[in-house]
C-alpha cells in the first residue's frame, strides 16, 4: 500500500493513484462475477471488425491494436475507457510532476520554417509499431519529452477509402506536431459503410467520443487528409477565436480561394465548438458544411483567425476529387436558423469500433441513412 504522508507534495498522486486501485479492485470483481455468471463469454477479438483494417487486409494482434471493443459488451466498453482515460490523463500528470517539468517555451526552438514533402519510405507502417516514430505513443498520441506542452490538442481526421494518402498524412504531420512541442493525438475518423458521406456527423462523432477519452483536450483541429503542412511555424493550437490554417494551398495557387473559406484544416477552442454547436448534419455528400461552420462562427459573434499566408501554407495531394454536392447551396440559405437545432447537441451516430493502432487512433462511425 502507498504509505501517503499530508506533507509530501506527491500527496494528490497518492489519493489519485489509492483510488484508481481501488476503482480497479471493485472492477475486478464485479468482472469476474459478471463472466462466471455469463456462458457468452466475450473475448478481444485478434480480427478487427474495422472496415479499414478489413478493406487494408490488416492482420491485427495484441502489440498492434489493443483494446479492440467489442460492440455488446457494455460493461468491457466502460472499463476499457476507463482504463484508457486513466492512463491518459492521470498517469501524464505523475510522469510531470515526478520530473518537476517546466512549460516549453512559447515559440518552440526547433521549427523549421518552409518544408519539403518527402515520399513515404517503403518499410513505412502506419498501424504496426513503426520504427519510424518510436517515441509516439500507441493511439498516435504524445507530449514533449523534455518540457510541459502548453497545449492539449486533438486532431480529427474525418476519412474515408484513402489509404495512401493516409499514411502520407501520418509519416508528413507526426514529426511537425512534434517540432511544435504539443500534447497531441490525432483521430482518424472514418465514415463506415458504402453510404453517402456526411462530414458534419462523422466530426461531431468524433468530437463526442473524444471528450470521453480525453475529457481535458482543450484545442480541436479538424483537419483534411489531403492536406500537408509545409511551415511549421503554423502552430497547431487554439488562440482566442477560432484560427483557419489552411490559407495558402498549392492547388489553388496560395491564395484564399473566398473570404469566408473554413475547410481544409480550421482549429477551435472545445468551448467555442459546443457555443457554435458544431457542424450542421444536414450535408450529405462533399462540400457546403465547411461554409455552414462559417455562418454558426460568425451568427456566434466569434471571428475567424488566419496567420499569414506567407506561413499558412499547404501542399494537397493528389487523389481523385469527389463532386461537389449541388444541393448544399440550398441547404446553406437556412445555416443560420438551424445552428441550434442541428449539430453535435443532437447528432446521431453509432460507434461501430475504436482501435488504438500506434499512430493514430480510429474510430468506425456509421452516420446512417440520408433523408428521402
Ligand atoms: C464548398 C466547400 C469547399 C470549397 C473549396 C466550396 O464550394 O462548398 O465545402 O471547401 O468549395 O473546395
Amino acid at each position: 500500500m502507498i504509505n501517503c504522508r499530508r506533507q509530501d507534495h506527491i500527496y494528490l498522486l497518492c489519493i489519485i493513484c489509492t483510488g484508481f486501485m481501488l476503482l480497479t479492485s471493485i472492477f475486478n470483481v464485479i468482472y469476474i462475477v459478471q463472466r462466471s455468471l455469463s456462458n457468452n463469454i466475450s473475448e478481444y477479438t485478434q480480427t478487427s471488425p474495422s472496415s479499414l483494417s478489413m478493406k487494408q487486409n490488416i492482420p491485427l494482434n495484441k502489440s498492434e491494436a489493443i483494446f479492440v471493443k467489442k460492440k455488446d459488451d457494455h460493461f468491457e466498453k466502460t472499463y476499457q475507457t476507463f482504463l484508457h482515460s486513466f492512463i491518459q490523463n492521470y498517469l501524464t500528470i505523475a510522469e510531470t510532476r515526478n520530473l518537476s517539468l517546466t512549460y516549453c517555451p512559447p515559440v518552440p526552438p526547433d521549427l523549421q520554417g518552409p518544408l519539403k514533402v518527402n515520399e513515404v519510405p517503403k518499410n513505412f507502417s502506419i498501424t504496426t509499431n513503426s520504427s519510424y516514430y518510436t517515441n509516439v505513443d500507441i493511439g498516435g498520441s504524445y507530449q514533449p519529452k523534455t518540457c510541459l506542452a502548453r497545449h492539449k490538442v486533438a486532431i480529427i481526421v474525418p476519412y474515408r477509402d484513402r489509404w495512401d494518402i493516409l499514411t502520407h498524412f501520418l509519416y508528413h504531420t507526426h514529426q511537425i506536431l512534434q517540432r511544435q512541442q504539443l500534447d497531441y493525438r490525432i483521430y482518424v475518423c472514418e465514415q463506415a459503410f458504402d453510404k453517402t458521406f456526411n462530414k458534419g456527423i462523422v466530426m461531431n462523432g468524433c468530437f463526442k467520443e473524444i471528450l470521453k477519452l480525453q475529457p481535458n483536450v482543450h484545442c480541436f483541429i479538424m483537419h483534411d487528409v489531403d492536406l500537408l503542412s509545409i511551415d511549421d511555424r503554423n502552430m497547431y493550437t487554439c488562440p482566442t477565436y477560432p484560427r483557419h490554417l489552411s490559407v495558402a494551398i498549392d492547388k489553388f495557387h496560395f491564395y484564399l480561394p473566398y473570404a469566408t473559406l473554413v475547410g481544409g484544416v480550421l482549429a477551435m477552442r472545445r468551448e467555442h465548438y459546443l457555443l457554435v454547436n458544431g457542424y450542421s448534419t444536414n450535408y450529405w455528400g462533399w462540400g457546403g458544411e465547411d461554409d455552414d461552420m462559417h455562418a454558426r462562427i460568425i451568427n456566434k459573434h466569434l471571428k475567424v483567425e488566419r496567420p499569414p499566408a506567407s506561413v499558412a501554407r499547404y501542399k494537397m495531394l493528389k487523389h481523385t476529387h469527389q463532386k461537389l454536392n449541388p444541393a448544399r447551396m440550398k441547404v446553406l440559405r437556412t445555416a443560420h436558423i438551424r445552428i441550434d437545432s442541428d449539430g453535435v447537441n443532437n447528432v446521431k451516430y453509432k460507434l461501430l469500433n475504436t482501435t488504438f493502432y500506434h499512430l493514430y487512433t480510429h474510430f468506425l462511425i456509421d452516420v446512417g441513412e440520408q433523408p428521402k
